[in-house]
């Protein structure tokens, strides 16, 4: 079966080289740049690859947006505050330009590619010169250089399910570094507005992925993080020539010492995965399992296609198989006919569960989502009650879940100074949980052999060994 998902051309990928070279010989290039990034994993390696782009075109990095000739931001749209923050910072950054009239802003990422936001960027922020969504990444070298030559702002969205190759990256760390698995998400849960802005799942192939894996290796690379909104379906278009199980055990023997990987559907989590993560050497024992609710008629009306005890199944499955795995989650309250017993069948999962960490959130409507039509919505002030009470649950329940590991060995891959104490390292052990220990910046970078000696504000404390 033919692929009807391509990658960019060869063609394209030599236009766009062309518009690089093109704007590094401009004399109203942008001497530095800076780009803020909002959102999730995805939008930061997409920060890195914009950062590929504007070394290559000769422009360096300012140290902080103020001195920048060229600011880029990089929005996220999942919640509706994280589009408020990234509307109000870039406003504040007209100011700035009064300062610097050189001063070009540039807006890309998931805001962009919602309906109506390329109109309203028109129309009311008339200050922004460049605009484009996420799947015009690619084309930057041009829209750039577009918007040197005019005084016209550029708005670009086409919804262009492509997979982007070959695009130069400039990795934020050295001894760390995201491998894109799978672009898009074809899931539809009823609150998420990923897969519009996004667009539908394409994969990959893994020859390309063994590939990039490969590279990092040679440089030198302790730990790779494969992305993907769904990473449970990779390969579905690749004519199922290879699931993420198999892709895993493909990358866990080229070598790298620490693979972990985000984000897992717990409808599509496979037996075979957790086969092949038991077995493996590199994967690390840590699990990002979103569940989202503990009330099965919540999980039906968020399009979410697993009951409770599906996923209570795939947990204990998780445990079984690789005893002591660290497990994270994510958790909406307030979604539209949440009622006080729906709220208590989540808190009741999250005592039964037991999670490392949860990440928490107040149900926001996005504009064009099945959820955002349904009846019921809830009182804010119910939400934000339901999401301070799950917090210090949570809280609670992770002094002792976390203090399992008082005592035991753990290899700390360092990741810079401890925001506590100047004379302290922080990293991730291997069960993805953050810990501290006493360490100097030739740490960092590092993977340090350590004991855990106690737990403190939820990071966990450890002794060199
Ligand atoms: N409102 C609140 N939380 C949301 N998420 C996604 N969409 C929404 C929304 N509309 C949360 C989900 C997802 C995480 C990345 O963001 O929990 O897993
Ligand atoms: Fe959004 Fe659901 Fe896709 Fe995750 S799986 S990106 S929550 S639609």
């Amino acid at each position: 079966m033919e692929r009807k998902i391509t990658e960019i051309s060869k063609e394209e990928i030599s236009r766009q080289r062309f518009f690089t070279e093109e704007i590094k010989n401009l004399p109203q290039k942008p001497s530095s740049y800076f780009v803020v990034t909002y959102g999730c994993q995805m939008n930061a390696h997409d920060s890195e690859k914009l950062a590929g782009m504007l070394t290559e075109m000769g422009i360096s990095e300012a140290a902080c947006r103020e001195d920048a000739d060229l600011v880029i931001f990089n929005t996220c749209c999942v919640r509706d505050n994280a589009e408020r923050k990234a509307l109000g910072n870039i406003t504040w950054l007209k100011e700035i330009r009064k300062r610097n009239p050189r001063l070009i802003i540039a807006v890309c990422g998931c805001m962009i590619q919602e309906p109506g936001m390329a109109e309203k960027i028109l129309r009311q922020y008339r200050f922004i010169n460049l605009a484009f969504g996420t799947s015009n990444l690619y084309r930057f070298p041009e829209l750039l250089f577009e918007t040197l030559n005019t005084d016209q702002n550029t708005v670009v969205v086409e919804k262009k399910d492509v997979i982007p190759e070959d695009l130069p990256i400039v990795r934020a760390r050295k001894e760390f570094a995201y491998i894109t698995v799978m672009y898009g998400c074809n899931n539809f849960c009823s609150y998420c507005i990923v897969p519009y802005v996004r667009g539908r799942e394409r994969s990959r192939t893994p020859e390309r992925i063994l590939c990039e894996a490969d590279d990092l290796l040679k440089k030198g690379v302790s730990e790779i993080m494969l992305l993907g909104q769904n990473v449970n379906s990779y390969g579905k278009d690749l004519d199922h020539t290879c699931s993420f199980a198999e892709l895993l055990k493909k990358l866990d023997s080229i070598g790298i010492p620490r693979i972990r990987f985000m984000t897992s559907h717990p409808k599509d989590l496979s037996d075979g995965l957790i086969e092949v993560m038991a077995e493996s050497k590199h994967i690390l024992p840590q699990f990002h399992l979103p569940v989202q609710s503990g009330s099965d008629r919540i999980l039906q009306k968020m399009n979410r296609h697993y009951t409770r005890d599906q996923y209570l199944d795939r947990v204990a499955k998780l445990r079984n198989a690789i005893p002591g795995i660290g497990l994270s989650t994510d958790i909406i309250v307030g979604f539209p006919g949440e009622t006080d017993s729906d709220f208590q069948d989540t808190m009741d999962l999250v005592k039964t569960v037991c999670y490392d960490s949860a990440f928490t959130f107040i149900y926001s409507p996005r504009v064009g989502t099945a959820a955002a039509a349904m009846q019921e919505q809830i009182d804010p002030e119910i939400s934000s009650q339901r999401i301070q009470d799950l917090i210090i649950l949570q809280e609670t329940l992770q002094q002792t879940t976390m203090s399992r590991f008082i005592g035991m060995q753990e290899e700390v891959l360092v990741e810079g100074i401890s925001r506590r104490s100047g004379l302290d390292v922080s990293g991730k052990g291997r069960h993805g949980i953050s810990v501290t220990l006493p360490g100097n910046t030739d740490d960092i970078g590092k993977i340090v052999q350590c004991r855990i000696n106690g737990l403190k504000n939820n990071t966990l404390t450890a002794e060199r060994i």
